[in-house]
């Protein structure tokens, strides 16, 4: 099986590559951040405080994150058989998500169904942890970044188009949180894997960032 990991901090445009990229190779998608927002949402639902680790970890045992594929490729989320996939994207959901991800026990609870796909699949996997924790010896490794202003600025039009009303300032400043966050924790930081290519999008747009990548990707494979 072929494993490609893409890394990077929020609004880099990992999904959007990763997605593009699994569907011109035949391969499937794994959005892992899916999975993290997914048990933030159990412990909203749940009125678990995530600040208490322990409190999370124990409702675990009655968590079941499970993941398909629509016809068209795209991934879907379960929460214990409901479907998701919406929710998850709600703003509020970003900082519990980074939040419940900093527990060990979340990360080793998710780390299975992880692995999983990759070893059934040939698969484009996008997150923080791919090409360090997951995937340590996947084909090709991308860390994708780009500065904060361009990142902000995709995120906040992304929610825009979404109809959520918030301000740039209001993202950048999210955004920015939560990148500190993903990369100061001490269990798998969100940090570039020594191996990894790394691939600064700020002056490209989107379907310059695919043929980037393409091109490491069949280099790499070549
Ligand atoms: O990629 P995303 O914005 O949907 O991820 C939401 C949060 O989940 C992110 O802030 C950190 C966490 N996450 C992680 O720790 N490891 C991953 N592989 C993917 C996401």
């Amino acid at each position: 099986m072929i494993g490609i990991a893409i890394d990077g901090p929020a609004g880099a445009g990992k999904s959007y590559l990763a997605r593009t990229v699994a569907k011109r190779l035949g391969y499937i998608y794994v959005d892992t951040g899916a999975l993290y927002r997914t048990v933030a949402l159990a412990m909203a639902e749940r009125s678990v405080d995530i600040a208490d680790a322990e409190a999370v970890v124990a409702q675990l045992s009655t968590v079941s994150v499970t993941l398909d594929y629509a016809e068209d490729g795209s991934q879907h989320v379960y929460l214990n058989g409901r479907d998701v996939s919406s929710e998850i994207r709600m703003p509020e959901i970003s900082m519990g998500a980074s939040r419940v991800s900093a527990i060990p026990g979340v990360r080793s609870f998710l780390l299975d169904l992880q692995r999983n796909m990759a070893a059934t699949h040939n698969v484009v996997m996008d997150g923080r942890d791919i090409g360090t924790v997951i995937l340590p010896h996947a084909d090709v490794k991308i860390f994708l970044c780009a500065n904060e202003r361009a990142r902000a600025k995709r995120r906040y039009l992304e929610l825009c188009e979404k109809g959520v009303q918030t301000t740039l300032e209001a993202v950048e400043s999210e955004m920015l949180a939560r990148d500190r966050n993903d990369s100061t924790r001490k269990v798998a930081p969100a940090v570039p894997a020594a191996d990894a290519v790394i691939l600064d999008n700020s002056d490209l747009d989107r379907e310059g960032t695919v043929e980037a990548a393409l091109a490491i990707i069949a280099d790499k494979l070549a």
